[in-house]
């Protein structure tokens, strides 16, 4: 087992079908104790339904976009688990006219909004941590991403230009945080049917199109997305820091 004594927060989790399930899912079966976030839009209740699979774990309501919230959160899992080894950010936001529409017409709030919540949330949960003094030495940071900050996709819209933002993000923080001996890393996972990605139009075409075109021809799963997250969040990637690790079935290397 990969992370065994090894504490995670898995930032992100709205649902089963969510890819922070899958991740928490391998995390726990590779032997780490795993910590949860919620963002406002859940019900606390509901989440601990589903989280409550997981052995010992805990719940705690975050909103990734104000640090208020993210450092009462983060402190009440300083005072309760103590430090821990590793932070999954699965968070991401856009508001659904803004993936309706063409880009073009992306207002300045909406623009903002979207950069704010999947970008800016990992620049100051990072930080945050940080001052709380909640990572161990060598923790390890993940955060996800999508194929939509390299290449225009249809309906992807401002998301690909958070996504943008975000990964550039990971390799800046990845400077400062490597004086520390800590890591951030970035999965640009494959698309998956998943409440956020409801919002993304003809976001079925998409599926079809990666199972026809990519190397491996299928899906990703969670899961897989989740396992390669372990492995950024052990020691067996210690060498690994600021990187955007494809996790897509073989879909982005192919030409055409
Ligand atoms: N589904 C895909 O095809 C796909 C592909 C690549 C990357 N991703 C990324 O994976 C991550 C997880 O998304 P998912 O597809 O599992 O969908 P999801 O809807 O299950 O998860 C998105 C999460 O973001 C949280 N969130 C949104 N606004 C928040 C806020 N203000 N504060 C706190 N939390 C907030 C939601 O509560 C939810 O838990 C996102 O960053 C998404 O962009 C998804």
């Amino acid at each position: 087992m990969i992370l065994s004594g090894k504490k995670v927060v898995i930032m992100g989790i709205r649902n089963k079908w969510s890819i922070a399930w899958g991740a928490a899912q391998s995390a726990y079966e590779q032997g780490a104790e795993v910590i949860f976030t919620c963002g406002s839009m859940e019900k606390i209740e509901k989440i601990k339904e589903l989280t409550d699979e997981i052995p010992n774990s805990k719940v705690y309501a975050c909103d990734a976009s104000s640090d208020e919230s993210i450092k009462e959160c983060l402190q009440q899992i300083k005072e309760n688990h103590g430090k821990v080894d590793g932070i999954l950010h699965a968070i991401a936001h856009a508001n659904t006219q803004d993936l309706r529409n063409d880009f073009i017409l992306t207002s300045r709030d909406g623009y903002a909004h979207a950069c704010d919540v999947s970008a800016y949330s990992l620049v100051a949960a990072v930080r945050i941590a940080k001052e709380l003094d909640l990572l161990n030495p060598g923790a390890s940071i993940v955060s996800y991403t999508y194929y939509g900050s390299e290449k225009a996709i249809e309906g992807y819209n401002v998301m690909g230009v958070a996504k943008a933002a975000l990964e550039s993000s990971i390799r800046y923080l990845a400077k400062d945080i490597g004086k520390d001996g800590m890591r951030v890393n970035g999965i640009s996972a494959g698309p998956i049917k998943t409440l956020s990605a409801k919002g993304i139009k003809d976001f079925n075409t998409i599926l079809d199109i990666v199972e026809e075109k990519a190397a491996l021809h299928q899906n990703v799963t969670p899961r897989q997305v989740g396992d390669a997250t372990s492995f950024l969040f052990s020691n067996l990637s210690s060498g690994i820091t600021g990187e955007i690790i494809h996790v897509d079935n073989g879909f982005s290397i192919i030409g055409v």
